[in-house]
C-alpha cells in the first residue's frame, strides 16, 4: 500500500474496498437519470449559496448550470450508465481538471459536507445507496486533495 492510500484512507474514512463497492452493482440502472440531475442540482444550488465565502469562490468564475451537468454526466458514466461525460468532454481526468483550484483538505471536508446534505435530499437514494455513494465521493475528494497538494 502506498502512503497515498494510506493517506486517503486516514482522512476520509473510507478503505479501497468501501470507495469501489459503487461497481458492485449498476447504480445507473436503479436510479435513472433525473436522480442523478436532482442530486447534482441540489449539491451545486448549496455550493453556489454557501455561506463559506472561501469556498464559494473557488466556483465563481464557472457558469453553474454547466457545472451541474458536468457532474450527472460524470456520475452517470461512473456509476454504470452511458458514457455522457467523454462523448461531449473526453477522458474526465479528474486530477488534471482539478489542478487549478484550491483542493485544500479543507476544501475536500465542505465539498462533502454539501454532498452529504444533496445525497439526504433525494428520497429516491435510500440509505444504502447513498452510503455507497457517499464513500465512493469521500475518497475521491481526499484523492483529488491529496494530488493537486502534491503538483510541486
Ligand atoms: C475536493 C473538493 C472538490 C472541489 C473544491 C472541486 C471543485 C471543482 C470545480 C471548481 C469545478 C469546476 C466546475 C465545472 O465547471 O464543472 C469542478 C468540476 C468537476 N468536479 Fe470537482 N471538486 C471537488 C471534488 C470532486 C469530486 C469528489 C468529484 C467526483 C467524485 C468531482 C468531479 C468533478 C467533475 C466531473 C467536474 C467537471 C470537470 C470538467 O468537465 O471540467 N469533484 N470541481
Amino acid at each position: 500500500m502506498t502512503n497515498m492510500d494510506d493517506w486517503i484512507r486516514q482522512k476520509s474514512g473510507v478503505s479501497n474496498d468501501a470507495a469501489f463497492a459503487i461497481d458492485s452493482e449498476n447504480l445507473f440502472a436503479s436510479l435513472g437519470v433525473d436522480v442523478f440531475k436532482k442530486l447534482s442540482r441540489s449539491f451545486y444550488d448549496r455550493v453556489y449559496a454557501d455561506e463559506v465565502v472561501w469556498f464559494r469562490n473557488i466556483f465563481k468564475n464557472k457558469d453553474k448550470e454547466e457545472a451541474i451537468q458536468n457532474q450527472y454526466e460524470f456520475f452517470i458514466q461512473r456509476m454504470g450508465g452511458p458514457a455522457l461525460y467523454s462523448e461531449r468532454k473526453g477522458h474526465p481526468a479528474l486530477a488534471a481538471r482539478h489542478m487549478n483550484f484550491n483542493m485544500t483538505e479543507k476544501a475536500a471536508e465542505r465539498w462533502l459536507f454539501h454532498m452529504r446534505a444533496a445525497l439526504e435530499s433525494v428520497p429516491e437514494i435510500d440509505e444504502p445507496l447513498r452510503k455507497k455513494m457517499y464513500d465512493y465521493f469521500a475518497h475521491t475528494a481526499y484523492f483529488l486533495s491529496f494530488r493537486v497538494s502534491q503538483k510541486n
